[in-house]
């Protein structure tokens, strides 16, 4: 299963995709978590270390070259995860974690090589039913191309109850309308009761398949540059456990 976590900056994208990877590496599932996020935030959030370790997937490039040259296109080898080499990612229990790693250049230089390469991974990649694919996307639509968000099975837009983030979901949902995606699920966060929730649905047309409050738990372990999931309340770990479950594989 491959899932993209999308929505306006600052909503928690980041912080909602840690604790669904961790959540899905809790229930058995072997992840592989990509930060496509021009300045990767992930694995800081994930608890790693040695993130200055880690080869940017741009990177992969070279590889991809020198794999065609020798074999015919590695991205007609049908690849696996566990093919995928092992200075790309940082690993640890059932999580891997890639970062796409643009480091964003002055002049508003375009990451479309990055997100090429990222784009073909994605669409590749052969996964088994106990693999789960889990991207934290870059703030926004810009860089949703067709390509990257079309092969996902699951497309969630992060949102708080305000009308800024909801205008962005708002475009993020237009665009998987027009390119026919039907699994655009909205998720609330730092939601307060069912009154934020009804405004989230009355704005966007779409109850949040889940929500989580606000927790000074999460904000503090991600202040003290923690691994946010050892901190984040039982009760907020359960709804999205349970939410998790219920995701199949379109
Ligand atoms: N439910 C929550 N409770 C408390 N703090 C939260 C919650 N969700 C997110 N935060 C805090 O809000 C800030 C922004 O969250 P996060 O980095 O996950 O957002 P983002 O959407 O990934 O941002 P960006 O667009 O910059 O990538 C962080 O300090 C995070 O700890
Ligand atoms: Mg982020």
């Amino acid at each position: 299963m491959k899932i993209a976590i999308s929505g306006k900056g600052g909503v928690g994208k980041s912080t909602i995709s840690s604790i669904i990877i961790e959540t899905f590496a809790e229930m058995g599932k072997k992840v592989l978590a990509i930060d496509s996020d021009p300045s990767p935030h992930l694995a800081r959030l994930l608890g790693f270390e040695h993130t200055e370790r880690i080869t940017p997937i741009a990177e992969m490039n070279e590889l991809l070259a020198e794999r065609s040259e020798r074999q015919g296109a590695f991205y007609n080898l049908n690849p696996k995860v566990d093919d995928l080499p092992e200075k790309f990612m940082l690993e640890r229990d059932n999580i891997k974690l890639m970062v796409v790693g643009a480091i964003q250049k002055g002049g508003g230089g375009c990451a479309c090589a990055e997100n090429a390469v990222l784009r073909n991974l994605v669409n590749s990649l052969l996964l088994n039913p106990q693999e789960v694919i889990v991207m934290d996307m870059e703030a926004g639509v810009e860089h949703l191309g067709r390509g990257t968000i079309q092969s996902v099975d699951h497309l969630l837009t992060v949102v708080q109850p305000y009308k800024g983030s909801i205008e962005t979901a708002r475009k993020i949902k237009k665009l998987a309308d027009d390119l026919g995606i039907k699994t655009l699920k909205v998720i609330g966060n730092q939601v307060a009761g069912r009154e934020d929730e009804d405004f989230i649905e009355q704005e966007l047309g779409m109850r949040p398949f889940f929500s989580i409050p606000f927790s000074p738990e999460i904000r503090s372990a991600e202040r003290k540059g923690l691994r946010v999931y050892s901190y984040v309340p039982d009760t907020i770990k359960n709804i999205i456990k349970n939410a998790l479950s219920t995701l199949q594989k379109s």
